[in-house]
């Protein structure tokens, strides 16, 4: 099974070869891939920010305990949850399904209010850990989908979310940083590209009841 050969593959690259970048080609698939992710209630509530600039990712790496894929890897994603999710986000979505699917949009009525009702319900901090949530899933899709195109990629948490929110004005932008996707292809002589996967046994993680 190819997926499974892609998946064994990709590993959580350290060492990034700084000379090679990903295509514009291959970008244009991968944020695809990332867009067409299973979301809550298909809200998307998230932006991906693709930072380029390297003074910025300067910043990011002394907030990131020096990690070096932040500089080093071709391309860094960074995944942002909405911090809020108001009727206007419901009311967006409906919109939007209601003309690609040539939908009336008075018959959602009842669904966007089943929707809006349930995110009342929550406290704004109960907003940030679900909209948090949606972003692991798109990062989840774009760490497969890069596989299949051996690309390599470091899932990343290890970085000051604060100083991220600080150095990239994202509570202004309604957005706090989530978790990131460093990509690009690994160096020659990253050390970690050697070792075998560390996985329990499968009958460990699954049981059928
Ligand atoms: C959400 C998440 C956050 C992670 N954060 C970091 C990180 O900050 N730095 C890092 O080098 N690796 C990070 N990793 C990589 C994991 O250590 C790695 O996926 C795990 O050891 C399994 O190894 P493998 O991905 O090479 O199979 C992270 C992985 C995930 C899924």
């Amino acid at each position: 099974m190819n997926i499974i050969d892609n998946l064994k593959w990709r590993y959580a690259t350290k060492k990034f070869n700084t000379n090679k970048k990903i295509t514009a080609d291959n970008l244009e698939l991968l944020k695809e891939a990332i867009n067409l992710s299973a979301t809550s209630y298909g809200l998307q509530p998230f932006k991906v920010l693709i930072i380029e600039d390297p003074k910025v990712r300067e910043k990011l790496k002394a907030a990131s305990w020096g990690q070096a894929q932040i500089t080093d890897a071709s391309h860094l994603l960074l995944f942002c949850n909405y911090i809020e999710l108001g009727p206007d986000k419901v009311d967006g979505y409906l919109k939007l399904r209601a003309e690609i699917n040539n939908l009336k949009l008075e018959d959602s009525k009842d669904y966007g209010d089943m929707m809006k009702s349930q995110m009342a319900a929550l406290s704004p901090a109960q907003i940030e850990v679900w909209t948090s949530k949606q972003t692991y899933i798109a990062l989840g899709t774009l760490l497969a989908a890069a596989s299949e195109l051996k690309i390599d990629s470091c899932p990343m948490e290890g970085f000051n979310k604060v100083e991220f929110d600080n150095i990239l004005g994202l509570k202004q932008k309604g957005l706090s940083a989530s978790v990131i996707g460093a990509i690009g292809y690994r160096a020659d002589d990253d050390p970690y590209a050697i070792f075998k996967k560390v996985r329990k046994p499968i009958t460990e993680v699954f049981e059928t009841i």
